[in-house]
């Protein structure tokens, strides 16, 4: 029989991860779950050990080396990384202080970083990583410091994408749009309602349609493409707002 295939997923507790997490296990994928908050982390896990789901969970920054580099170190192997875990935060430019502009760059860029050089240790030729970008890579108002950082994630996707094609290993991301999830409900109804309305399709998207995007560049039989962007926004990309 087949080994079974080893999936991580950072910022697995909530959202857009859990619901990547639930996918990847509906796929047949063994999980290891990465996130810094304790809870939800703990809480889902037991559920979905509960429900006989087979991961194991562990609360670790994905900044932190040394953590990052001892629990890959001891996979059995490594499969598919999925660089989903990112800090967001509304900032105006002619506001945004240095240490939050430097804060956000550190956990979605050279987060993402540690994880892939860490990850790539223990890879094999045809494991598969995944960032997790966001449509906001191209542009968005009052949001200077997110939007440097998810271009970071997605110039660090390109750049791994060519180093490691030799390797065999295939570097892609998906660039959600507005989701529905804690990130999207931190931000205030005005402001919800605001961002939805330039929205093509008017509605909002959620974690299972992101999920379903990743398990395609997750799958072992998706080969051929790497350094590739899926943008999963509603349309907006398109630009239709603007006219
Ligand atoms: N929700 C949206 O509308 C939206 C849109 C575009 C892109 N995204 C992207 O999708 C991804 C997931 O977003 P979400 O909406 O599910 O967010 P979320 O805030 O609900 O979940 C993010 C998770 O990442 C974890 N995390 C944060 N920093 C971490 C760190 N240093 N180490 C480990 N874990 C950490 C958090 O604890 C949290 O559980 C992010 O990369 C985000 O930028 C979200």
């Amino acid at each position: 029989m087949k080994e079974q295939e080893i999936a991580l997923v950072t910022g697995a507790g909530q959202g857009i991860g859990l619901a990547t997490v639930e996918r990847l296990l509906e796929d047949g994928f063994y999980i290891v779950m990465v996130d810094r908050s304790v809870e939800p982390l703990t809480g889902t896990a037991k559920r979905l050990l509960a429900e006989g789901k087979a991961l194991e969970h562990h609360a670790l920054s994905i900044t932190d080396r040394p953590a990052v580099a001892a629990l890959i170190g001891a996979l059995p192997r490594l499969d598919v990384l999925v660089n989903n875990a990112a800090v967001f935060w509304d900032g105006k430019f002619d506001t945004v202080t240095e240490d939050d502009f430097r804060a956000m760059y550190d956990v979605n860029v050279i987060g993402t970083f540690v994880m892939a050089q860490e990850a790539i240790k223990k890879m094999q030729r045809g494991a598969r990583i995944i960032n997790v970008a966001s449509r906001a890579y191209l542009a968005g108002y009052a949001h200077a410091p997110y939007v440097t950082s998810k271009a970071g994630t997605i110039g660090l996707m390109r750049g791994m994408a060519m180093d490691l094609a030799e390797k065999g290993i295939f570097v892609n991301a998906v660039a959600p749009g507005l989701i529905e999830t804690e990130m999207f409900r931190s931000l205030t109804p005005e402001r919800q309602h605001e961002l939805i309305s330039k929205q093509p399709t008017k509605t909002i998207g959620q974690p299972e349609d992101i999920a379903n995007g990743i398990a395609f560049f997750a799958d072992r039989r998706t080969k051929n493409i790497t350094g590739q962007i899926m943008t999963l926004d509603g349309g907006r990309s398109m630009g239709i707002s603007l006219y």
